[in-house]
């Protein structure tokens, strides 16, 4: 992973790197898509006759584990407002700033970066990093990830597009332009509404002044020199068709380049979203020099089948987020639309295809439910815990004889590789080679500093707890990779508690100072009394929204891990979403240990070390 080979360098280091430079990174990108073609007929795009197409079988990293490289899908090169291969799906990812906007999944600079990487890395076509007018510290990480991320070829030459997203205001326009225009591939995203619900109630606009804002919104970006704009209407799934062939003819002429059509609300069913897709390309004048693209929300529950329907008609943009995450009932998930498309686009959707590399896809979606602590349900399509696990007699019964019975993909295609190779069994008497043999073979590539800290951690569970499963493994990965800063660290937590009256906890910790703090107080219970010791020595109030503890596995000897969720009450942390409301940040962060008070302790204090950073950028 990124995070682990670059933990040492710190991030303004990276801009150094191969393609810092936008007009050099943006030629790399295009040698490396002719380079592509020598590669012909390896890509992901194969007809499928079987079930488990013959694609899905050349992506999957071989089922004995081994690695073998796998070859990037081909793209088209990119061109704002066409593509050349009419099957060919661009991905825009919206986890950065839709998924942001989920309660409780605050990101930090640095973890917007590292999630950005990841998506770079899994072939994402475009990468909506934030609303960079929301706040300095949205403004610093778009502007980060443009200078980054967004100049950084992969091996196939491939560079992210880099969006900031706008309303239609001078101020966030400006805002939107300034951050991304470092990337090798700009592109910023503006929106106005467009139903008569919000034109009415939110905007207090008429239907002249909404084309109006929207016509001058795009003339101006193009002023400043963006010549890729993407505009939406918000909330098209309520729109008056009409309408929409009015204002998208007219952000068309003004110098559009994709249009994408909103299902704000969730509203729509499939076959009514593909309808609009379909009488937008035959109403709207000038629709067929740009680009459609989808935008669905889940509150139905049908964002994929929506976006899929909107690709079967026409659009060849799909917006999503990694594990779905995002506003209420979140987004189109990213892992259901690509891999729907990967097994049926040949047989079922006329041939369309992604140039995602499926493979990244799990090491995405932990590292997003790691750092914005919205964890994925067990039943999730793709990357649920339970999406690969055979339970009843007659299920296990078909897998033994034929995995193909029950599984239309198999685990290693999305990077999944859980059986252990070699009979290796971790334990106490393992070693630090078997420990990143095994972390490999899981996906992880740890760097020595981290491997040194995991495998300290490893040894003092292997002492306690017999055999250490992958999920005791990745608990501790979790805690090492995944967690912020330091900015205090805990060093003892000691209680005194039982059926007597006063349950009391004794904290020691190490400040950013460098200095030692002790505090002894008396709480309800000895979770609680050690929450207060914390405070007392960090003296940064919060409330605590959220607590949970889940053992990883069976038996007494279970590693706990516990999730903590904190709200901070510090006005500055306060910022103004998409929709114009002020919100509060919270910030969640999880740790674990066999002991559940010290797994309790160092989760809150995570949880506090990741508002004390994201406190200190916007200082
Ligand atoms: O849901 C929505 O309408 C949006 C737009 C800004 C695309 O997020």
């Amino acid at each position: 992973m990124e995070r682990v080979l670059r933990r040492a360098s710190s991030l303004p280091g990276a801009r150094r790197s191969t393609g810092a430079c936008p007009v050099l990174a943006r030629r790399a990108a295009e040698s490396g898509g002719a380079r592509g073609l020598l590669r012909q007929g390896r890509d992901g795009t194969r007809p499928s006759r079987t079930v488990l197409s013959p694609p899905v079988r050349a992506a999957v990293s071989s089922e004995s584990g081994s690695k073998e490289k796998k070859a990037r899908p081909l793209r088209p090169k990119y061109v704002p407002n066409k593509i050349d291969d009419p099957n060919y799906v661009r991905i825009f990812d919206t986890t950065l700033r839709d998924g942001e906007q989920s309660p409780g999944a605050t990101l930090t600079i640095d973890e917007k970066v590292q999630i950005a990487s990841q998506l770079s890395k899994l072939g994402v076509d475009i990468i909506e990093a934030g609303f960079p007018r929301a706040s300095p510290d949205d403004f610093k990480a778009v502007q980060l990830i443009a200078q980054t991320v967004g100049t950084r070829p992969q091996e196939d030459g491939h560079i992210p597009v880099i969006c900031g997203l706008s309303r239609t205001v001078q101020a966030d326009l400006d805002a939107a332009w300034n951050a991304v225009k470092e990337a090798a591939f700009p592109r910023v995203h503006t929106f106005i509404a467009t139903s008569d619900i919000h034109m009415e109630h939110k905007l207090r606009m008429t239907e002249d002044e909404v084309v109006e804002n929207a016509v001058n919104a795009v003339k101006y970006l193009k002023g400043l020199g963006c010549d890729d704009i993407e505009f939406s209407p918000e909330d098209a799934g309520r729109s008056r068709p009409e309408f929409l062939y009015r204002v998208l003819a007219e952000v068309i002429k003004a110098g559009a380049t994709t249009l994408n059509i909103p299902d704000t609300t969730g509203w729509n069913l499939p076959l009514e979203f593909g309808g609009l897709i379909t009488k937008l390309r035959e109403n709207v004048e000038g629709i067929d020099d740009v680009v459609i693209s989808t935008h669905c929300q889940n509150d139905l529950g049908l964002s994929t089948a929506n976006s899929l329907a909107g690709a079967q008609n026409g659009a060849r943009q799909l917006e999503c987020t990694i594990n779905g995450i995002g506003e209420r009932a979140g987004n189109a998930s990213l892992e259901e639309i690509v891999m729907a498309i990967m097994l049926r686009g040949q047989q079922e959707m006329g041939g369309l295809r992604t140039g995602i590399v499926p493979e990244h896809i799990y090491m995405a979606s932990k590292m997003v439910s790691e750092y914005s602590g919205m964890m994925v349900q067990p039943h999730k399509a793709i990357v649920g815990n339970n999406a690969f696990a055979h339970e009843s007699g007659i299920h296990q019964d078909g897998m033994l004889k034929s995995k193909e019975t029950y599984e239309i993909m198999s685990p290693e295609t999305i990077g999944l590789n859980r059986t252990i190779d070699a009979g290796i069994v971790l334990g106490k008497h393992s070693g630090r080679h078997a420990v990143k043999t095994r972390l490999s073979e899981m996906g992880y590539e740890v760097g020595s500093d981290d491997l040194d800290e995991i495998f300290k951690r490893f040894k003092a569970v292997a002492d306690k707890k017999k055999g250490i499963k992958d999920e005791d493994l990745e608990a501790l990965v979790s805690d090492q990779l995944f967690q912020n800063t330091q900015v205090w660290e805990l060093l003892e937590a000691q209680v005194v508690c039982g059926t007597m009256e006063m349950p009391t906890a004794t904290v020691k910790m190490r400040g950013p100072d460098g200095m030692e703090h002790i505090e002894s107080i008396v709480g309800k219970g000895p979770v609680d009394a050690c929450y207060k010791a914390v405070d007392k020595i960090v003296k940064s109030p919060v409330n605590l929204l959220d607590y949970s503890v889940n053992a990883v596995t069976e038996g007494i000897d279970a590693l706990a891990v516990t999730r903590v969720c904190v709200e901070s009450t510090d006005e500055r942390l306060a910022y103004e979403s998409a929709s114009g409301s002020t919100r509060r940040r919270n910030f969640t962060a999880q740790s674990s240990d066999t002991d559940i008070v010290v797994s309790s302790t160092r989760a809150y204090v995570n949880a506090l070390c990741k508002m004390l950073t994201v406190l200190k950028n916007i200082q």
